[in-house]
């Protein structure tokens, strides 16, 4: 067994973009296991924009991080020492075990059992994991996606928009994506089969492309960009169409009080508008039977998705702070160990 291991803790409260400089890489002892407990080592974690928004000190809806604290996020790996009846040696797992090399746990919190080898192990933490069951419960049950609706995704070529779009083509919407980039944009029409794709950062009026290619209007806007979005779209809602609010990543370096605000709520009474957001973990009930669905579309090669890895711990948080840059294409997972055979 290993003697230490090493984690990413937050070295100061960020204000703006984040830097490699705002964290710190620590080695800390392993302690024995106590009763009940697991140790597993790190196979893949991920880096999650999500996360941005528990590192200025206030509170979102995960609670802001300390100073010193070990960096969350989510992890595929596998048990290596057990005293928990419930876990044994081998046993490969995805769980929010964060930026780190190894952890224990008392078996309590998100851990799910990986049984299904089909797939990357990656993944049980992208598309299978946070980012495609937020595609999936955000389309379901928030979006009430219905067939011949129009789906408008931004943030596209992400795990969770680029999933959102392929489920809504599933589902029998037509599907539009808002992405940055054409290497971006090619693989959500070639690859993703979105229906049209525009690149925001090549469009000089992002509204007027987005009214050229929604013609009849937009019944469900997915957005995982924020509030200048969510306002720009508003205007051209049909009647009781949906705004699904599953992220915020243009908002989340920007304080509160800085933050584009909406004007045209207007629409929510002329359109019968409902905007709501979700936390993917308010249906991990179901979570078996859309990863089941999902895995066997990837099995059958009707559900794409793009995974980038970056090898070695050391590599995490340079990882992380490109996503704000729009430097990922697709998932960004960091290599911590082989998988296993
Ligand atoms: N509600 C939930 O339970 C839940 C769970 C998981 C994730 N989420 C949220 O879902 C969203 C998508 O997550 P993801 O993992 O798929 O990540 P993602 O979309 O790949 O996020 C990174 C991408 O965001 C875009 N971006 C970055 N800064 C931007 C800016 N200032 N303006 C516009 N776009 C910007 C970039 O893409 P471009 O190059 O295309 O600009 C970048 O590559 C995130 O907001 C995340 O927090 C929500």
């Amino acid at each position: 067994m290993p003697g230490t291991t090493r984690r990413w803790v937050l070295a100061r409260h960020i204000q703006g973009a984040p830097t490699p400089e705002d964290f710190r890489l620590e080695t800390l002892p392993l302690p024995e296991l106590e009763d009940g407990r697991f140790l597993s080592k790190v196979i893949l974690s991920s880096v999650d924009p999500g996360t941005r928004s528990r590192l200025s000190g206030g509170d979102s809806y995960a609670g802001a991080m300390k100073i010193g604290e070990g960096i969350d996020g989510f992890c595929v790996a596998q048990v290596i020492e057990s005293r928990n009846p419930n876990y044994a040696v081998g046993d490969l797992i995805a769980a929010g075990g964060g930026w780190r090399e190894h952890f224990v746990s008392d078996g309590r919190g998100y851990i799910q059992r990986i049984t299904d080898r089909r797939v990357p192990l990656g993944c049980w933490i992208g598309i299978l994991g946070v980012p495609g069951l937020t595609a999936w419960f955000g389309l379901n049950r928030v979006g009430q996606a219905k067939a011949g609706e129009v789906l408008l995704v931004s943030s596209a070529a992400g795990p969770v928009g680029a999933t959102a779009g392929q489920i809504g083509k599933k589902l029998g919407l037509r599907v539009v994506g808002v992405a940055g980039g054409a290497k971006k944009c090619a693989w959500l029409k070639d690859q993703a089969g979105f229906d049209a794709v525009i690149d925001y950062k090549a469009e000089r009026d992002l509204t007027a492309a987005i009214k050229a290619a929604c013609p009849e209007g937009v019944d469900i806007l997915f957005d995982n960009v924020g509030n200048a979005m969510v306002d720009r779209v508003l205007p051209l809602m049909k009647l009781r169409g949906r705004v699904v609010v599953s992220g915020q990543v243009a908002d989340y370096n920007v304080p509160v009080e800085q933050r584009h605000g909406l004007k045209h709520t207007d629409v929510f009474i002329t359109h019968r508008v409902r905007m709501e957001g979700l936390v993917v973990f308010d249906d991990i009930r179901a979570f078996a039977a859309a990863q089941s669905q999902m895995a066997d579309w990837i099995a059958d090669g009707s559900l794409k998705f793009a995974i980038e890895e970056f090898d070695g711990i050391e590599r995490a948080a340079e990882a992380f702070c490109g996503l704000f840059r729009g430097e990922n294409f697709g998932r960004r997972l960091v290599r911590m160990s082989k998988d296993p055979a």
